[in-house]
């Protein structure tokens, strides 16, 4: 593994030895990894290995779910995530999220994107922020027309992008998105493959996939997590192999990876 996954890319965040537990079960066991800015980095590995539970570390959503509890330090640009003056609603400000299902809010399109910056005190032209993130999402031409009606008329894949929109408006640095393809079509995959694109060069963003075509389409670094039987018969996830994509997919060092990329895994 490399300590400094990309040269000359800062990085955003230090996981150091995490392992997540929901009440006495370990879900993820003992994670060190660095995630480079201005970069995807993918999540991938079967269902159950903790792709989800460690997303949720980064912007401290797992906080909320009783019971679960994170162990050793992840670091966002030095500073200790889980330090006690740390405010987990202001990170959560600067770290977004999208996830597997669309969840606009049952409000008007405009008001989804507004929501959050109205909470948020937002003092600058409101209608520039909605037509500002809704181009951003690349979904401005399909709903200029229609800012009124509700975000719950659009389609699965616009609304996807509503919900990226939403998540772009709070102006992030980083954006988590946990499966946010799963639900849709080929085509609204492909087209928030692109946005995801456009979107590399300002935020740093970390994507959890079951598509492996996916991850090495749209990241840079992937991370390969698997499960391990304890001896309670409980199974934890931990990480295998986290390298630049094309080393994932082309030179892993681990079997395991190499079964699991191509497709040969369980
Ligand atoms: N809220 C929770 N309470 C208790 N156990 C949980 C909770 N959320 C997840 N787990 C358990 O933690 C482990 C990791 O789950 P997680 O959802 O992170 O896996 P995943 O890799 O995202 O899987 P998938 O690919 O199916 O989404 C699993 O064994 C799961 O059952
Ligand atoms: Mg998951």
């Amino acid at each position: 593994m490399l300590d400094f996954p990309i040269e000359s890319t800062k990085n955003v965040f230090e996981v150091r030895g995490v392992s997540v537990y929901y009440k006495n079960f370990e879900a993820l066991r003992n994670v060190s990894m660095k995630i480079p800015e201005k970069e995807i980095t993918a999540f991938i590995g079967p269902s159950g290995c903790g792709k989800s539970t460690l997303l949720r570390c980064f912007n401290r959503l797992n906080d909320l779910i009783p019971g679960a509890k994170v162990k050793g330090q992840i670091y966002y640009h030095g500073k200790d995530l889980y330090a006690p003056q740390v405010d987990p609603v202001e990170i959560r400000q600067k770290i977004g999220m999208v996830f597997q299902k669309p969840n606009p809010f049952p409000k008007s399109i405009y008001d989804n994107i507004a929501y959050g910056a109205r909470i948020n005190g937002y003092k600058g032209n409101m209608d520039e922020l909605v037509e500002r993130s809704l181009r951003q999402a690349a979904l401005w031409d399909e709903v200029k027309s229609k800012l009124r009606e509700s975000g719950l008329s659009l389609s699965g894949g616009q609304q996807q992008r509503l919900c990226i929109a939403r998540a772009i408006a709070i102006e992030p640095e980083v954006i988590l998105m946990d499966e946010p393809c799963s639900a849709l079509d080929p085509i609204s995959t492909l087209k928030i493959e692109e946005l995801m694109h456009e979107l590399r060069s300002q935020y740093t963003i970390i994507i959890v996939t079951h598509n492996m075509q996916q991850a090495l389409r749209v990241s840079s670094m992937t991370a390969f997590f698997n499960v391990i039987a304890g001896e309670d018969g409980k199974r934890s996830g931990y990480l295998v192999e986290y390298d630049r994509t094309e080393k994932i997919f082309s030179f892993p060092q681990e079997n395991a990876t190499q079964e699991y990329v191509s497709g040969k895994f369980g």
